[in-house]
């Protein structure tokens, strides 16, 4: 059996209707896991999951849509997930918000606050929905998307790089509550990776050259380099990986602005 293996496993991975959860959805799928396409919009949901079940010729794929501002849609999705798929093997909290861009005086209380509530506070929320399954089976995977944001400084998404921060010392502190359950919990932080979300950074020539100078690769990432790692952290090849933030960035983070 490959080490990289998800054969019979469940997972439930958020902000999973394009970009990086779309990817880390398709890769999980394809090493054999049953995935659970969510976002806050049932349609497009339903399209990866069609995708994905049409490409294997199986069902390996449901759509259940939820906002992870809502406790009780969030209660719902792990709800419809067991009733569908049984259990809940893998939980990839991905999707996170960032509605301010500018320097910290200039954020709202309720930008703050939503900032933090869906990028720190709902995966909280899930990750003690779903938790007490796998500590009972002394057997599950917790990945948090964080950023390379949370370690370094910014001037303009200061707060959005406060919360991924807190992720990563969400999964250090899960990491040592379920490590005696066999539960890991880790975190990704991607770079600049080309999707909707980070469209700002990439999408005018001039932004997107200077970021490739400041890259050791020498570009931006595409959303299926961040999959790996996904598969890499729930499945066998990551049993003794826990509490830690692997950073996925074509090596941006080492730079040191030179
Ligand atoms: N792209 C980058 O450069 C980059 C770098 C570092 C970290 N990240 C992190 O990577 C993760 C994914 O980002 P991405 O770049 O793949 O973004 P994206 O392409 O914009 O995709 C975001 C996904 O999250 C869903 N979503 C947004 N708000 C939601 C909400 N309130 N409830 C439920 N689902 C919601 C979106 O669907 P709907 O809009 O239909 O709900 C979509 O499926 C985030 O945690 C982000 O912070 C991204």
């Amino acid at each position: 059996m490959s080490l990289f293996d998800l054969t019979g496993k469940v997972a439930i991975i958020t902000g999973s209707s394009r970009g990086i959860g779309r990817a880390i959805a398709e890769a999980y799928a394809d090493a054999g896991a049953k995935v659970v396409i969510s976002s806050r919009k049932q349609p497009a949901c339903e399209e990866v999951a069609d995708a994905i079940n049409a490409k294997h010729g199986e069902e390996r794929a449901v759509a259940i849509a939820a906002s992870i501002s809502d406790k009780a849609a969030l209660e719902a999705l792990v709800t419809e997930t067991r009733q569908r798929l049984g259990q809940i093997d893998i939980l990839v909290c991905n999707a996170a918000s960032n509605p301010y861009y500018g320097p910290m005086a200039g954020i709202s209380d309720e930008q703050f606050r939503k900032i933090f509530d869906n990028n720190v506070l709902a995966n909280h929320w899930l990750v003690s929905m779903v938790a007490p399954e796998m500590i009972e089976r002394k057997d599950g995977a917790i990945v948090i998307v964080s950023s390379i944001g949370g370690l370094i400084g910014s001037d303009v998404i200061g707060a959005y790089n406060v919360s991924k921060a807190a992720d990563f010392q969400l999964v250090r502190n899960l990491a040592i509550e379920f490590g005696k359950h066999n539960v890991r919990v880790n975190a990704i932080a991607p770079g600049v990776i080309r999707t909707d979300f980070a469209k700002a950074l990439w999408e005018d020539p001039k932004a997107e050259a200077a970021l490739r100078r400041v890259t050791p690769l020498g570009r931006i990432g595409e959303p299926d380099e961040i999959a790996g790692a996904a598969v890499f952290l729930a499945s066998k090849a990551g049993a003794y990986v826990t509490g830690q933030g692997i950073v996925v960035d074509g090596g941006t983070t080492i730079r040191g602005g030179l």
